[in-house]
């Protein structure tokens, strides 16, 4: 389509993408895509394209595009009071009223909310928190936080040092010395291939203690996953690992902090995904769902037992020293009160567990049996499909051939949007909840001809 505005060029000369390779993009080798609208589960650009989005952004438009209940109640609440703090007690109707909305969908034992912007910041806070309530506790040394290799958890400077990826270290100085990393729960791969899944749990579980008892407990706070390990490659939890991970937290008096900036709101066919995988955390991180992105806003949602302790803390110490201009910003919480209604009334978690198994079927049943197929796997609306060279030995391809990047561009031009996740050949798939069992027809037919189409010619 012809234009004479100059937004490509202001684009590629201004505008600092995140996740991107800075210099190709400058020089015009990567392409660019300027967004202009979105309905249900399809965004369009403005070159005309309408492409149906198998990742709801970042997997955060868990309500899908373009609903109006969510718009209005962000133009009310702009109208009527855009902006107040919520320091030293002040709050607004939208605030308070999500705050009792978010602690009543929480695991029982939950009972406080302190609200950010985004998942990286709500991590940020956890840390903090965890370290003051050590240092309330009178255990200054108990300050290390546990993470698993291949978890995200951001990119600032202490989230990207929990982050288990190296993209996220290399040249930043990443990560703080106050970060460990243990195995990563990925089943298939394993180094032993003769490992049950309850095995390999039983040694992830072994490999923590083992982390801890190296370092002692007196100094390990916290740790910090995800129920399912999101951008690390999708991958749901061996048969056992979190009733394994949990007992040898109780033991060594570790807090554990259940990110669900993924999977909280539904994504997993329940509300929580801490309640899908039998997680009893202390601290809970949501975002993305929260407001299904329609507004940024994210939280860290506390435990009973977590918030005594605070709350002895402040009264030792004096008032909290920390808050942002924009906690519990009153257009992200008009968003969220409209968003979670929205996701009760369409029924959006049951949609999610029913049509999300529906994909993960048909998906293993289009692509399991291709021999550069290794993995199928998913739990709820998540899916992914991992490419190997050779599937018999599990010999991963040359990261250098970009294959799974290459297999996404071919599914866009199917007009099918998936990820290519950082690392390893993975596709992965995290479509809005309002998905539809047709949509995830033409999402399987899509990747089924772009991994052909793509290992055909390797
Ligand atoms: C599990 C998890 N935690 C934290 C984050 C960071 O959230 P944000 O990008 O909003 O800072 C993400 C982002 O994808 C995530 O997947």
């Amino acid at each position: 389509m012809l234009r004479n505005d100059p937004l490509e060029q202001w684009d590629r000369e201004h505008f600092f993408h995140p996740s991107t390779h800075l210099a190709q993009f400058a020089r015009g080798e990567l392409p660019e895509r300027i967004v202009t609208g979105g309905k249900g589960v399809f965004i369009e650009d403005r070159d005309g394209n309408r492409l149906l989005d198998g990742f709801a952004g970042l997997y955060c438009v868990n309500i899908g595009y373009g609903r109006q209940e969510v718009a209005e109640a962000i133009a009310k609440q702009a109208k009527e009071l855009a902006y107040y703090h919520a320091y030293v007690g002040h709050g607004t109707e939208a605030s308070i009223t999500l705050s009792k909305m978010v602690i009543d969908r929480a695991p029982s034992n939950m009972s406080r909310i302190y609200y950010g912007l985004g998942g990286s910041d709500a991590n940020e806070t956890n840390v903090k928190l965890v370290w003051y309530y050590n240092n309330v506790l009178g255990r200054p040394e108990k300050k290390k936080i546990i993470s698993r290799w291949r978890g995200y958890h951001g990119s600032g400077l202490m989230t990207g040092s929990l982050t288990g990826l190296g993209l996220f270290h290399k040249q930043f100085d990443l990560p703080l010395p106050q970060v460990l990393h243990t195995e990563a729960p990925y089943y298939f791969r394993r180094k032993d291939a003769g490992q049950s899944e309850e095995e390999f749990s039983a040694h992830c579980a072994a490999e923590l203690e083992a982390l801890i008892e190296r370092e002692g407990a007196d100094t390990i706070a916290a740790f910090i996953g995800e129920p399912v390990l999101g951008t690390g490659g999708i991958v749901p939890p061996p048969a056992g690992y979190w009733e394994k991970i949990q007992a040898v937290l109780k033991k060594h008096d570790i807090l554990l902090i259940a990110d669900e900036v993924v999977t909280g709101f539904g994504r997993l066919g329940t509300m929580f995904g801490s309640v899908h995988c039998g997680i009893e955390p202390d601290i809970i991180t949501i975002a993305k769902g929260l407001t299904s992105a329609y507004a940024p806003l994210s939280g860290s949602i506390i435990s009973e037992k977590v918030w005594k302790v605070l709350e002895d803390g402040t009264d030792k110490f004096g008032a909290i020293g920390h808050g942002w201009t924009y906690s519990a910003h009153p257009i992200g919480a008009a968003a969220a009160v409209a968003n979670l209604k929205v996701i009760d009334d369409l029924g959006l978690v049951e949609n999610a567990g029913t049509v999300g198994a529906y994909l993960n079927a048909k998906m293993a049943e289009a692509l399991a049996g291709h021999r550069n197929v290794g993995d199928v796997r998913g739990e709820g609306m998540l899916c992914a499909v991992e490419l190997v060279e050779d599937k018999a030995s599990r010999t991963f391809f040359d990261p250098g051939k970009t294959v799974a990047a290459k297999a996404v561009a071919a599914m866009l031009k199917r007009g099918v949007i998936a990820r290519a996740m950082p690392e390893g050949d993975i596709i992965g798939f995290a479509p809005p909840l309002c998905l539809s069992q047709d949509e995830a027809d033409v999402i399987v037919k899509a990747t089924k001809e772009a991994v052909e189409e793509v290992c055909a010619a390797l």
